[in-house]
């Protein structure tokens, strides 16, 4: 998802000189701690834990901007974003990130010209990720309304949504308490799907008068090259990049593509099937290499090694070359395996709305250029092709889906 990928859009917000002049000004200088100060990451902690630099762009001019940040496990770092629109009546977020002061100064400048914050839009039911930084969200926007998707659940114990921090008295539910901004939005709800602990649900928004089409992780395209949120900091990529552990970190076009096909192949199948986990001891025996004595570089503790041929998994994400319209995986093999209907139900409703002419996913590359012919095209391709299947890349998650079944924490059986 690097800048030259982006379709033709806009170039980051990150206050440096390849964004355009209304946008450059937009954000503090990059690096400023203060400003991109989370507090609550330890609810979550995923990296870059408490510093969370936001990169802003400018997707449809004057309409529809994407707020990005990182996320990720040690160094298996992907993009999460919040998309804003401008509605008739002011700006809605869809899809909560941390709201840093960094990022809340760009939303002021976004207000200034704009109107105000109106609508906060929680989209999911079971993604944390996206729930944890919704209450700080909305105390910044005291006057907006909430609405969250139906279904909302927490674990370990079932709390009421203003335990949860959701402000109450201006929380709603969506399609059970109405639906925003009707004449502007089209909603749509795929799921629930009952997950055992709680559900799955994700609601996508059809903004007519962009053509966007927002969901939060139900769809996802991947770009061949790494997304520009990266340019700040590429460590996750360099150590990716790698072949061994005592290798060290050394920075260049081939080596950030190289740590950025990897680390999505980690988030779209835990472990590949071209992935070795090594033993112990030879991890240990490569650790602690001079230049490598630090924590950025994890002190040379690297357990992994790509065996030839893990590109070819890499491509099959994309479409010749290029970013497509997918179900991840981890959802195809974890959340779907057994609601293949209801998938290609909701894929199809979408294909038949007028004037769908991107996707905007909350994780990896927006926009992504798409008709409702896409949509058609996809339902077939899944229907066509053997669900969620068990060998290869996929055997990881059908080990971890096999074990949730057995175990009984998620509902149905094991198939014969
Ligand atoms: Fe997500």
């Amino acid at each position: 998802m690097a800048g030259g990928l982006f379709f033709g859009i806009g170039p980051g917000a990150w206050g440096d000189a390849r964004a355009p002049a209304s946008l450059a000004r937009m954000g503090p200088p990059r690096g400023c701690l203060v400003d991109q100060h989370w507090p609550w990451w330890p609810l979550l902690p995923l990296y870059p834990y408490g510093r969370r630099p936001t990169l802003v762009r400018e997707l449809v001019p004057g309409q529809v901007w994407s707020f990005e940040q990182l996320q990720g496990i040690f160094y298996v770092a992907v993009p999460i974003r919040m998309t804003v629109l401008r509605l008739r009546e002011g700006l809605m977020l869809y899809g909560p990130v941390a709201p840093t002061r960094e990022l809340l100064a760009q939303l002021r400048q976004l207000e200034a010209s704009y109107g105000p914050v109106i609508t906060i839009v929680l989209a999911t039911s079971s993604g944390l990720e996206h729930k944890l930084p919704l209450p700080a969200l909305a105390r910044a926007f005291p006057r907006a309304q909430v609405w969250v998707s139906p279904g909302q659940w927490s674990f370990p114990l079932r709390l009421p949504l203003r335990w949860l921090g959701f402000p109450a008295g201006r929380t709603q539910t969506l399609f059970e308490d109405g639906l925003p901004h009707g004449d502007q939005l089209l909603w749509d709800s795929l799921g629930p799907v009952d997950l055992g602990l709680g559900c799955f649900q994700d609601v996508s928004c059809l903004h007519k008068a962009s053509g966007s089409l927002l969901v939060t992780d139900a769809l996802v395209a991947i770009g061949p090259e790494p997304p520009e949120l990266f340019d700040a900091d590429p460590t996750p990529l360099l150590f990716h990049a790698r072949d061994r552990g005592d290798e060290p970190l050394s920075d260049g076009a081939e080596q950030r593509r190289k740590g950025w096909q990897r680390l999505v192949l980690f988030a779209s199948y835990f472990q590949p099937a071209f992935l070795e986990v090594l033993p112990l001891g030879q991890v240990w025996s490569q650790a602690f290499q001079p230049g490598l004595r630090n924590p950025r570089s994890y002190f040379g503790l690297y357990p992994f090694r790509w065996q030839a041929g893990w590109q070819e998994a890499f491509s099959a994400l994309l479409a010749d070359g290029q970013p497509k319209l997918q179900l991840a995986p981890v959802l195809e093999r974890l959340v779907f395996p057994r609601h293949r209907d209801l998938l290609l139900a909701w894929l199809r409703r979408l294909s038949r709305l007028q004037g769908i002419s991107q996707m905007v996913g909350a994780h990896y590359l927006a926009p992504m250029p798409c008709t409702g012919a896409d949509f058609a095209r996809l339902a077939a391709e899944l229907e066509a092709r053997p669900w969620a299947p068990s060998g290869g890349d996929w055997a990881t998650l059908a080990a971890i889906d096999g074990r949730l079944l057995d175990w009984g924490l998620v509902p149905g059986s094991r198939p014969k």
